[in-house]
């Protein structure tokens, strides 16, 4: 049994499609802060299989590890965090308690439970301004913003897990820019507000739901002048999960990019959108968006050394799904049918 937490988010619940369709049971825990049950119902129907759905955070050490030694949890994906980077700059202090202190209870209930296999969602971000590209895993950490630190410390604190030789298997995965959905179109990224990430901005315009696209600036040093990025399909991103998890056959730690190693500018994204709907994008330029960088793309081929993992669809697939997810959703997960998860 694998524990997911925030497996009802975007990319945990296209994690918890891939472990279901490994044959791998699966117990989702989440708080919903950012997210809707109505995820995991789909996720049932497409897979044809349950899996068990726990409403907990994990900053509450107690019920998670009664869920790890209740379920007999052998490996946990650990998704479950907050992820705004605006939103980190003006509430610091909530993302260093809900990332890193969730994740200091979460391990202290894994210890207890004696689950000791750990894959963690880290970020690109940790990277920071690039120094040289494509971004390998040896590239200086310095992130610019609070978010990324999270991530940052919680990386090294996994490291010093690691190092205590107490038999801990730890892949950290530094995710460059997921986008897309499951090709069912049943689910995909249902963001609360304004997205402030360009596929779902890019695709509400596409729905009617937003007038315009904002361009961040077309000044950079680009082909076109847009800011160039590594954009990976959350279904190739879900895959390397399995990977990771399949890898961790012996105590180490492993930090691995997942991204495609192809940088595309915003303005490719916006063709190949309109391409995949028919729908035509209209933007604006404005200023560039502070903290920004021109471009930003991952060097691969440690994935496919450690973890025998590469990706595999084009940004055309990438836009298709997310339309597709779009359009049979304009709202989003809102005003969902489908039956209730079952929650024990
Ligand atoms: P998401 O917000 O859709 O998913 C995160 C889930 O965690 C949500 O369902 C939320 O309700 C849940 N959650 C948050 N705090 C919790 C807590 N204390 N206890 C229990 N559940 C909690 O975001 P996502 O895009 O699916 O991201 C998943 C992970 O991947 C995050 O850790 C994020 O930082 C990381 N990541 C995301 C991206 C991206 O661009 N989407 C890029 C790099 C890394
Ligand atoms: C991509 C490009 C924008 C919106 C962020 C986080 C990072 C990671 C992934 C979690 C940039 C441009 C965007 C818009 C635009 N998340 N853009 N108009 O900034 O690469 O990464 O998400 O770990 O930490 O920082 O992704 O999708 O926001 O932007 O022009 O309305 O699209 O300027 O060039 P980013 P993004």
């Amino acid at each position: 049994m694998i524990l997911v937490t925030g497996g009802a988010g975007y990319i945990g619940s296209h994690v918890c499609i891939a472990l279901l369709d490994a044959g791998l049971d699966v117990v989702a825990v989440d708080n919903l802060s950012n997210s809707n049950k109505a995820s995991l119902d789909r996720v049932q129907s497409i897979c044809g299989r349950s899996l068990v759905f726990r409403l907990a955070d994990i900053r509450d050490e107690e019920t998670i590890c009664e869920i790890l030694r209740a379920f007999g949890v052998t490996a946990v994906i650990h998704l479950a965090g907050l992820k705004a980077v605006g939103d980190s700059n003006v509430r610091p202090m909530t993302y260093y308690e809900n990332n890193v202190l969730g994740t200091m209870r979460l391990v202290s209930a894994m210890k207890r439970a004696n689950v000791k296999t750990l894959v963690f969602s880290s970020s690109a971000t940790v990277y920071g301004i690039p120094r040289y590209l494509p971004l390998d895993e040896k590239h200086p950490l310095d992130p610019t913003n609070p978010y990324g630190r999270t991530k940052l410390v919680i990386e090294e604190m996994l490291k010093d897990l690691c190092r205590s030789n107490d038999g801990w298997r730890i892949c950290n995965l530094r995710y460059f820019n997921p986008v897309g959905a499951h090709e069912s179109g049943l689910v995909g990224e249902d963001p609360l507000g304004v997205p402030s990430n360009l596929l779902p901005f890019v695709a509400q315009v596409a729905i009617g739901r937003r007038e315009k696209l904002r361009i961040w600036g077309n000044d950079y040093d680009t082909p076109d002048g847009t800011g160039i990025r590594d954009f990976i399909h959350v279904i190739d991103l879900a895959s390397g999960h399995l990977s990771a998890l399949r890898q961790l056959r012996q105590p180490g730690l492993l930090t691995v990019n997942l991204g495609t190693g192809n940088g595309y500018s915003v303005l490719d994204v916006v063709r190949t959108f309109e391409a995949a709907s028919g729908r035509s994008i209209p933007y604006e330029i404005g200023e560039r968006r502070a903290g920004d960088v021109a471009v930003c793309y991952a060097d691969p081929t440690f994935a496919k050394d450690a973890l025998g993992w590469t990706s595999t669809r084009s940004l055309q697939q990438m836009c298709e799904d997310h339309w597709r997810w779009q359009l049979q959703n304009p709202n989003g997960y809102h005003g969902s049918k489908l039956p209730t998860v079952r929650e024990r």
